[in-house]
């Protein structure tokens, strides 16, 4: 890829951008992001992560005490500048309407930012606008990854010191499943070791869609596709007999084949059902993330954003994915296991993801090694409406929250915006279902059966059912 070996130059210390007034005909200045650029990862080389930062639009709190979210992205490889814009930052790359063969930028009502800070990582280093000197500096392993992703947020902690205090949540999507619990373990064991005045404010961590524990997600698509109706029972034993296959190469450790096998699962997966992506089942077809490319290789737009304008922008790196192959089928579970007991997670799935849906989710949850599993298991499943419309199911326990998320595919922001945007921002200040009260009993404490507003939870008790 061209991208490891075309920079010869050396930003050297953090600098991150600032744009007073630059802005183009593709991207308004409003559209700009707060700041962006690269933060070094590795002193004795060029080695760097691109990153977009966006500040809250409407905070709530002084900014010095704002959440700041951090997005990673999945893949392993692809840039998170898809999740940017596709799928939650403040603005997204859409069909100009009255050109349609051109693209422009539209404000996302949905974007994480409306009370936040967000900031935009591509990881690992080789991925979207980020720079890897050499091929051999990519990551191999979650710890790596990790390290990396730590020496940035200092650099960018260091560049922006009122920041340190700002309560910080680790988010991401699918293969940040791995990401998300490596980075946020890396970060309990620094802080341990930190004094106080060093240590950095982790509150919490948010997967979507993610892929975290293989050995046991892999044997959950056969039985899911079987009850969606997708395949019969001949095909759900064919299933079963490969995705068995994958479970035990990943038992054996023979990490590249098990893959491999689990790839074999979505390809038979694809033929039998003829879907064009197991993103979401009701797809005719895949979402169109080919526009972010479209947009980013744009000259003007990489300058405009602080981009190397010499790197051909890719939405997935194959250079990254080969080098974390080997790592695809290994676990984090464990990193979630801690973090739960020392912070906040939150694990949200598309309810129509046949890839890293809820099934898959729910499958490793119940094998969490926690104290407070049971509890977690026994909580009730509470039905979550946002602005009177069903917007899912969300269980919460302890350290623990699971949301199933109505009428969304494996890239929930892009499809349930707004659900998307209550979901972060009520988990992150503890409210409604995603507070830790019980919502059913205060509904039957205020009357709801007669009241007006709060009546449509409960409209399905009092329906006849027709089919
Ligand atoms: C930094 O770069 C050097 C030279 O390529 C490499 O040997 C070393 O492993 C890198 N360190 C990290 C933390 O990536
Ligand atoms: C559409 O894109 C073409 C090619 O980039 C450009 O020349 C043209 O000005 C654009 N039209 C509009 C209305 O933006
Ligand atoms: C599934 O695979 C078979 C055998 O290779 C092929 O003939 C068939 O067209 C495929 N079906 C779909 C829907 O891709």
């Amino acid at each position: 890829m061209e991208s490891l070996t075309a920079f010869a130059l050396f930003f050297g210390a953090v600098v991150p951008l600032f744009f007073p007034a630059a802005s183009t005909v593709l991207f308004p200045k409003d559209a700009l992001p707060t700041k962006s650029g690269y933060l070094p990862v590795n002193t004795t080389s060029d080695s760097a992560v691109f990153y977009t930062f966006y500040e809250a639009q409407n905070p709530s709190t002084s900014l010095s005490h704002t959440p700041l979210l951090i997005w990673l992205q999945g893949g392993p490889g692809c840039s998170s500048m898809l999740g940017n814009f596709y799928e939650l930052g403040p603005w997204l790359v859409k069909p100009d309407p009255t050109h349609p063969n051109n693209l422009t930028l539209a404000p996302n009502p949905g974007s994480w930012n409306r009370l936040f800070g967000l900031i935009f990582i591509d990881n690992p280093i080789g991925a979207g606008f980020s720079v890897a000197a050499s091929p051999e500096e990519i990551p191999r392993d979650q710890t790596s990854v990790a390290r990396h992703l730590f020496i940035a947020l200092r650099s960018f902690l260091t560049a922006n010191p009122t920041f340190g205090s700002r309560p910080l949540y680790l988010t991401g999507e699918s293969y940040a499943g791995k990401y998300v619990p490596a980075f946020g373990y890396y970060l309990l064991e620094q802080n341990s070791r930190l004094p106080s005045s060093l240590r950095i404010n982790l509150q919490g961590v948010a997967i979507g869609d993610g892929l975290t524990h293989p050995v046991t997600q892999v044997t959950t698509h056969a039985v899911n596709a079987y009850f969606c109706g997708l395949v019969n029972r001949k095909q759900q034993t064919q299933l079963e007999h490969l995705q068995n296959e994958a479970a035990k190469l990943t038992s054996e450790e023979k990490w590249q084949e098990a893959r491999e096998a689990r790839n074999k699962v979505f390809d038979t997966l694809l033929n039998m059902t003829g879907l064009p992506t197991l993103y979401d089942f009701r797809r005719n077809k895949p979402y169109e993330m080919e526009m972010v490319t479209e947009f980013l290789q744009i000259e003007e737009v990489k300058e405009v954003l602080g981009a190397k304008t010499n790197i051909v922008f890719e939405v997935c790196s194959d250079v990254v994915d080969d080098a974390l192959s080997e790592d695809v089928m290994k676990s984090s579970k464990f990193m979630v296991e801690q973090l739960v007991k020392k912070s906040k997670v939150l694990l949200y799935q598309g309810q129509f993801d046949l890839q890293d849906g809820v099934v898959s989710t729910l499958a490793w949850i119940e094998q969490m090694e926690w104290e407070e599993l049971e509890m977690f298991l026994e909580a009730e499943r509470k039905v979550w409406e946002v602005n009177g419309l069903l917007s899912g199911y969300v269980q919460r326990w302890g350290g623990l929250t699971h949301a199933v998320v109505s009428g969304a595919g494996h890239l929930v922001p892009t499809d349930q915006s707004l659900s998307s945007q209550a979901m972060i921002e009520d988990w992150i200040l503890d409210k409604d279902v995603f507070g830790n009260e019980n919502i059913g009993d205060s509904i039957l404490e205020q009357g709801a059966f007669g009241s007006e507003n709060k009546g449509s939870i409960f409209r399905t008790l009092t329906n006849s059912f027709r089919d």
